[in-house]
């Protein structure tokens, strides 16, 4: 696997869910306020809801170090983080080199440069709609400007698609990855087509990789009645983040193949 460019700037895959660290770090800070000015002794902490008088002190603190720690980790999962978890879920893959992937909501192309990397004599497509409320700087330009830092532009193309409608033929990739996408799609019928349209386009022999921070249950159940086997859950990207991202009790990575 070549090394990415030695020289020039690194690759920049943005910030994920940059709203939802924003607003920790602005719960963060008001916490931390609260539980400061009262320890400096400029207010009692105590604020009254009619006859009940609450002391927001310690919650203050609990809802600064809380929100703060989890800020900071969203930030260090997009930096460091998920660049160590994409190269452990593309050793899931046994690559022969000259595969057809596909990168389902590839964003600024963390999984497919990754992937770009070692399918050296391949083609790998990237999809996505650009939503920047997922991932910042999310724009097809700033993926294009990652694979020429990464040194693969020349076999990564880019397709602004919505993963509910692929606009590929049946069977036509060999690898197919996915990242922290498909819970984008707020509703269970969406996912479901989403996931039909996945397992159409996956080659006889291919092998999915599907990593997501919610629903990986479900996946797997809708990956199965599709046709897909050796449909298997490993780990996911840990409990922080799924905290984090509220209410996301079912992350991890489901793997797959379409039998030839
Ligand atoms: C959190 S980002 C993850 C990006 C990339 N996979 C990564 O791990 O860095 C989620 C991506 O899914 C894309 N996305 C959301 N809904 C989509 C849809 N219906 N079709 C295609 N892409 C979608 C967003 O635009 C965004 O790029």
């Amino acid at each position: 696997m070549p090394s990415p460019e030695a020289a020039g700037p690194r690759p920049d895959y943005g910030l994920d869910a940059p709203g939802v660290v924003r607003n920790l770090i602005v719960a963060a800070v008001a916490g931390l306020a609260v539980w400061a000015t009262v320890a400096l002794g400029l207010w009692s902490g105590t604020v009254r809801v009619g006859p009940v008088a609450i002391q927001l002190t310690y919650t203050g603190l609990a809802v600064g170090v809380t929100c703060g720690a989890m800020g900071i980790y969203m930030v260090w999962w997009s930096r460091v983080g998920k660049l160590r978890e994409r190269e452990r879920l593309l050793d899931r893959i046994t690559w022969k080199g000259n595969e057809r992937v596909l990168d389902v909501g590839c964003g600024r192309g963390l999984m497919l440069l990754g992937a770009a990397r070692r399918a050296v004599s391949g083609e790998c497509v990237g999809v996505d709609i650009w939503q920047s409320v997922d991932l910042s700087g999310n724009r097809p330009e700033a993926t294009l400007e990652n694979a020429r830092r990464e040194g693969v532009a020349e076999r990564v193309r880019l397709e602004t698609a919505d993963m509910r409608k692929l606009p590929f033929p049946d069977g036509h990739f060999d690898v197919i990855v996915s990242k922290t996408a498909v819970h984008n799609l707020y509703k269970r019928e969406e996912r479901a087509q989403a996931l039909s349209e996945i397992a159409r386009v996956l080659a006889p022999g291919g092998t999915l990789v599907l990593d997501d921070i919610r629903h990986v249950g479900e996946y797997e159940r809708e990956l199965r009645a599709r046709g897909l086997t050796d449909v298997t859950r490993v780990g996911g990207p840990g409990w922080p983040f799924a905290l984090v991202t509220l209410g996301s009790l079912n992350p991890g990575t489901v793997l797959a193949r379409r039998a030839r």
